[in-house]
């Protein structure tokens, strides 16, 4: 009747090579029961078939994030293990089938093996081809019972076994703060591996280590020179093993991939193949010996972010352009990369471009993710490439699909093929970190239906490691991208370890005074960034420092990222707080409500560079940044001081810091008072008296409870004025339909969601967009393009607001324990239906209106309670686990 399943270790199912020493166990129950609740549950830990812990039964409803309570975890060993729960009707599962994790090397000394690198002498400021590595070993002849390789590298590598490519996971090690967290991953073998002579193969690339990265096109950030770190353990049915390492036995040569670069792409010469170079019997008396050096082991970690995998893939038509161009157009915009078979004689070569739009003209282009000739210049970067060169061998049919790079991209202009293109030649492949999608949504307004997948698929295409503003001309970790997409981030994907993982990058990062940096990973602590180390410590962006860890909690109940971030959370509000304190002379010159209350100024941020709201439509983003150098943004900086400040005080009161709760607490209702104060001016205004300033009163939580409602009819009464289109820019944009619909204006809210003359959500789908645009008016109502992004998810973050206000999924307490069914219906919508996958188990809830009936249909997973509201208002349901049925009258309303 009750059973567990879905068992798992650090949100992975039987991860390999973890480092945690106390990793956290989590459970699903299912059952045929309603109503239930686990009263108790019972793990077993063992090793070798030594029990390790033994929890005994413990009295508890706790079904996710039980820490290992054991003897103390070793090195390289797996352990299983198994739970059986107790629930509320009595009924005691039986033992959940078994499931494992096995620790990777925990200790400095675990790590026998070498540094090992592959280039000589080289001209940092050129381009290097990649080097292949290899290395010849002899296994005994003994039966192999189980091996296991840890590797990671300096720029990109892809391992191969005897001649088998083990590239599931891509871009290995990914995207981390190098110097202080380097990721190993774990492999393995135990199948790849044979008696007698065998081979391991790596190809290493420029990737983010050396490679261009950032707006600016920055290269050797983190390093000029590539290097590999490999230690394999082979195990024997008899106990013995083996332990094969990165050393001076290893041999190199450079072959085919002449290039590749995360945004230029790949030059690959298929003549200069170097046949069977990572299987046995060939012959590498040409090759060169490697160097082996000193980079210790302090930074490397054990892989805790989710892997990048392939996933969807695409099939395009073949267009003419007006200018007569062979184009591929794809279905979808996508971060990914093109794979092809195809045959032309030897020697010849073609080039594909990959660009997100066409322009004007129909006409294939890369302009819109170009900054043009005077900022170029001014900045001294290069174009976006974005290509693939390939040269065939000729003969049979030859297969490319690059190894390092992706690119963002529905379009694929194809130059220098001699024959007939054919489309289904190419397929186009989209990847991103392996999260499970868990939000599902469709309604009956198709126009809505779309907006979510383009949100959704702008997730995809900007979820590649970190989470990046765009994957094509950035392609960085921009902290305020992440933080203002966070919550509907987390409603489509399971983003908890993904999330966690660039947090500690961030803790990494943040600079001694507290600074949180622009970009995470940060370019700017390794080279003079010179322009993004200047926006550092901007409001909104850093402050992802307070929102992201507090927004993981609040999704999935992680407490342990929460207590890791917290010190950072805190160095961040504490830097504020002193910068407050000094007061901008600009400040003086202008006319203060604070006029005789000099102190007060210390609670006024007027200083430092800050984006301010940022890409409001109609403003130019050249001059709102050169402006935000220039002036100070008090108003903007202050709310996110105190909306910082609160945020640290209720981690602290999660974290039970009383102290800090007490201290932070107050801190942050001075500030409000002050901003409230200095801010909202007598006749009711925020200056400068935009859809943003109101939003952000109320959704920071400014203003007292009776301000608020003055200030959401000020709020409606400009975007009735606006005519119902969006006037704000990054950091409102996530909140604005939540204000409106929280305050009593959600037919107001429908209606600007749904408009969809420019600026709105819905206008890109008027113009066939398939992914978020970065502003609003990408393309224009004539079809010109203007320079933005076609893949930012920034003002995808209204998506939260389909979930938790149209189909009314919200959490009631952290990780959706409890669990609150809030459907608002309006906008003429007819039905909708959402579904979100918790760690409990899917949460559902569909509703529909027939016949001026509304009927509503939910689902609550085992272990968790709901709240549910009909939207006539007249009930509040209580209910436990199970599916229901509910309907009232919608005349009532
Ligand atoms: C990026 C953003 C980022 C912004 C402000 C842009 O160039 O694409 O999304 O947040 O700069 O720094």
């Amino acid at each position: 009747m009750i059973s567990v399943v879905a068992l798992r270790c650090e949100y992975f199912s039987n991860p390999i090579g973890i480092d945690f020493a106390s990793p956290r166990l989590m459970w699903r129950i299912q059952s045929d029961q309603e109503n239930v609740m686990q009263t108790a549950y019972h793990i077993i830990a063992e090793c070798n078939s030594q029990t390790v812990w033994d929890s005994g039964k413990v009295e508890s409803d706790q079904s996710i994030h039980i820490s290992y309570d054991g003897s103390p975890l070793e090195s390289r060993k797996r352990y299983t293990w198994r739970v059986k729960v107790w629930d509320n009707t009595g009924s005691e599962s039986e033992w959940s089938a078994s499931a494992s994790w096995e620790i990777g090397l925990l200790n400095k000394e675990d790590w026998t093996t070498r540094w090992i690198e592959p280039e000589e002498e080289i001209n940092p400021d050129e381009r290097q081809p990649c080097p292949y590595l290899r290395r010849k070993f002899e296994l005994a002849d003994k039966e192999i019972t189980e091996a296991r390789a840890y590797v990671t590298s300096h720029g990109l590598y892809a391992l191969s076994i005897n001649g088998n490519m083990l590239d599931e996971n891509l871009l290995t090690p990914g995207f981390t703060s190098y110097h202080k967290r380097l990721q190993y991953q774990t492999y393995d073998l135990s199948n790849q591996l044979k008696n007698g002579e065998n081979v391991i193969g790596v190809i290493l690339a420029d990737g983010w280590w050396r490679g261009k990265t950032g707006g600016l096109s920055l290269k050797n950030v983190y390093g000029e020179r590539l290097a590999l770190l490999c230690q394999l353990h082979v195990l024997y049915s008899d106990g013995s093993e083996d332990v094969i390492i990165s050393d001076e036995n290893w041999k190199t040569k450079t072959g085919a991939l002449l290039l590749s670069d995360m945004k230029d792409g790949d030059i690959y010469d298929a003549r200069l193949e170097m046949n069977g170079w990572n299987s046995s019997g060939f012959d590498d008396s040409n090759w060169n010996p490697v160097t082996v050096v000193n980079h210790g082991y302090d930074n490397l970690v054990a892989q805790t972010g989710v892997p990048i995998h392939r996933h969807e893939t695409f099939k395009g038509k073949l267009i003419k352009t007006p200018s007569g161009e062979t184009v591929l157009e794809f279905p979808q915009n996508i971060a990914g990369r093109i794979r092809f078979t195809l045959q032309a004689p030897e020697g010849t070569t073609i080039k594909l471009t990959h660009g997100e739009t066409l322009d004007k003209q129909g006409n294939f282009t890369l302009n819109n993710l170009n900054p043009g000739k005077i900022v170029s210049t001014m900045f001294n970067t290069e174009d976006l490439k974005q290509e693939i060169i390939y040269t065939f061998k000729g003969g049979a049919p030859e297969t490319y699909e690059t190894l390092f790079t992706f690119q963002g991209f529905r379009y694929v202009k194809i130059e220098g093929y001699p024959g007939e293109i054919n489309p289904e030649n190419f397929t186009a492949i989209a990847i991103y970190s392996d999260m499970r999608v868990t939000g599902d949504f469709d309604c009956s307004n198709a126009m809505l239906n779309k907006l979510h997948s383009n949100i959704l698929w702008s997730t995809k295409g900007n979820f590649v490691d970190v989470p990046m503003d765009c994957p094509t001309r950035e392609r960085s970790g921009y902290t305020g991208d992440g933080q203002v997409f966070a919550r509907t981030g987390a409603f489509l994907m399971e983003t908890a370890s993904f999330y966690s993982k660039w947090l500690l990058d961030m803790a990494a990062d943040q600079r001694e005074n507290g600074i949180v940096p622009t970009v995470i990973p940060d370019p700017g602590a390794h080279v003079e960034a010179g322009m993004l180390d200047l926006t550092a410590g901007s409001v909104g962006w850093a402050d992802a420092v307070t929102i992201i860890p507090m927004t993981v909690y609040e999704v999935f109940a992680d407490k342990q990222i929460l207590e890791q971030l917290y010190p950072n959370m805190k160095r961040w509000v504490d830097y504020i707080e002193n910068r407050a304190k000094q007061t901008h002379w600009s400040s003086r010159l202008k006319p203060s409500n604070m006029a005789g209350m000099p102190e007060h100024h210390s609670y006024i941020w007027d200083s430092d560079f800050h984006f301010g709201e940022w890409s409001e439509p109609d403003k130019n983003y050249v001059i709102e940044l050169l402006s935000s150098l220039v002036f100070p943004r008090p108003m903007v900086a202050t709310a996110y001081y105190a909306y910082s400040c609160q945020l640290l005080a209720d981690a602290a009161g999660i974290l039970g810091y009383d102290e800090d709760f007490q201290y932070y607490g107050s801190l942050a209702s001075r500030i409000k008072e002050i901003w409230t104060k200095e801010f909202l001016k007598k006749d009711g205004k925020i200056p400068p008296d935009t859809q943003a300033a109101y939003v952000r009163a109320i959704a920071l939580d400014l203003v007292p409870a009776d301000a608020k409602i003055a200030i959401a009819r000020k709020l409606v009464d400009k975007v009735r004025e606006d005519n119902y289109h969006i006037a704000t820019g990054f950091l409102s944009t996530p909140f604005i339909c939540h204000v409106l619909s929280d305050y009593g204006y959600l037919e107001d809210a429908y209606r600007l969601l749904l408009q969809e003359e420019r600026p709105s959500w819905l206008y890109p789908i008027t113009k066939g967009a398939t992914t978020m645009w970065e502003f609003w008016d990408a393309i224009k109502e004539d079809n010109s393009i203007r320079m933005s992004s076609h893949n930012h998810y920034s003002p995808g973050s209204i998506g939260s607001w389909l979930y938790e206000v149209v189909a009314g999924i919200r959490p009631g307490s952290p990780g959706y324990k409890n669990i609150i069914i809030q459907p608002q219906p309006g906008g003429g919508l007819t039905y909708a239906r959402a579904s979100y996958e918790s760690l409990y188990g899917r949460i559902t809830s569909s509703w529909q209106i027939e016949d001026n009936i509304f009927s509503l249909d939910v689902t609550i997973p085992p272990n968790t309670r709901a709240k549910i509201h009909l939207p006539d208002g007249t009930k509040v349901i209580e209910v436990g686990s199970g599916d229901y049925q509910y309907s009232c009258d919608w005349n009532t309303r």
